[in-house]
């Protein structure tokens, strides 16, 4: 087992008992994500990747095998502010301002917000929010909201940053957008990234590998790496070795 600052599952197994059928969601999953790569994990709708990722936060038990954390057992990762995280819907508190939703993880780790005003200020300014320090969420547009989620998972200088479908809720120009803006951030933040998303395009333009899980049970079934330089333009998507990736990924994700 690595104990390096990645992302490592071994033979991860994790099966939902109910009073309905068992779910088998994870099946002798395996995933090993290199310090300061970034990771996009795949799949059709029920496959495991929430279920992998919130194992991964320690936000869920497993039955068997293994998870590290940059060296941490998971939940330890995330107590610790270790790793930071990004959900579909930004998950905002409506009545904090833009710069206390940011600081909020501090509180959480019992950190004072006022002795990290620096790092807010530069976080701010890293996700384009210049001059919206007060404002609240409601007065946001969806995507301004996703990127204040985005600078509040990295307040804490996440080793390891998680995102489950952080834009799912933007229409595609926004989405490329903010993938432009990702890629950034994740490489002025040196972090190791794992990303859940629906998007095949999405996966080949961020990641350094695509993990496809297929369903019934959640498994891993192939990882398609992506040649493509950094920094990524959005040029990229209209270029045909991109587009040769993103069928080899579709065919991949069929079963074809
Ligand atoms: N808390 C739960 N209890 C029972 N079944 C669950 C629970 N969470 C997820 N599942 C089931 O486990 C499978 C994987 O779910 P999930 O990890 O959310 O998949 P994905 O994120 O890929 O859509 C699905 O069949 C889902 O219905
Ligand atoms: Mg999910």
């Amino acid at each position: 087992m690595h104990h390096d600052q990645g992302i490592h599952l071994r033979s991860v197994c994790k099966t939902y008992r109910g009073r309905g059928a068992d779910v088998e969601a994870l099946r002798d999953m395996n995933l090993d994500c290199a310090p300061g790569s970034f990771t996009a994990l795949i799949g059709p709708s029920g496959c495991g990747k929430s279920t992998a990722m919130r194992i991964a936060l320690g936000l869920e038990d497993y039955d068997t095998g293994e998870v590290r954390i940059a060296g941490h057992p998971p939940a330890a990762a995330t107590a610790s502010g270790v790793t930071g995280v990004a959900f579909q819907d930004a998950a905002l508190l409506p009545w904090r301002t833009v710069a206390r939703n940011i600081a909020l993880p501090l509180e959480v780790l019992g950190r004072d917000p006022a002795k990290h005003g620096h790092e807010i200020a530069k976080l701010i300014d890293l996700v384009g929010l210049k001059g919206y320090e007060t404002a609240l969420p409601g007065q946001l547009s969806g995507g301004m909201r996703q990127r204040v989620s985005i600078a509040r998972s990295l307040i804490t200088e996440p080793e390891v940053l998680f995102m489950d479908e952080p834009f799912g809720a933007l229409d595609q120009i926004r989405r490329r957008q903010m993938n432009v803006e990702l890629q950034r951030i994740w490489m002025e933040s040196g972090s190791t990234a794992l990303l859940v998303t629906h998007g095949i395009d999405e996966a080949a333009f961020l990641a350094d590998y695509v993990v496809v899980m297929h369903a019934n049970p959640g498994r891993v079934v192939e990882i398609i790496e992506v040649p493509f330089e950094r920094p990524r333009r959005n040029e990229l998507y209209s270029a045909p070795a991109f587009h040769a990736l993103c069928d080899r990924i579709a065919k991949v994700l069929h079963g074809e």
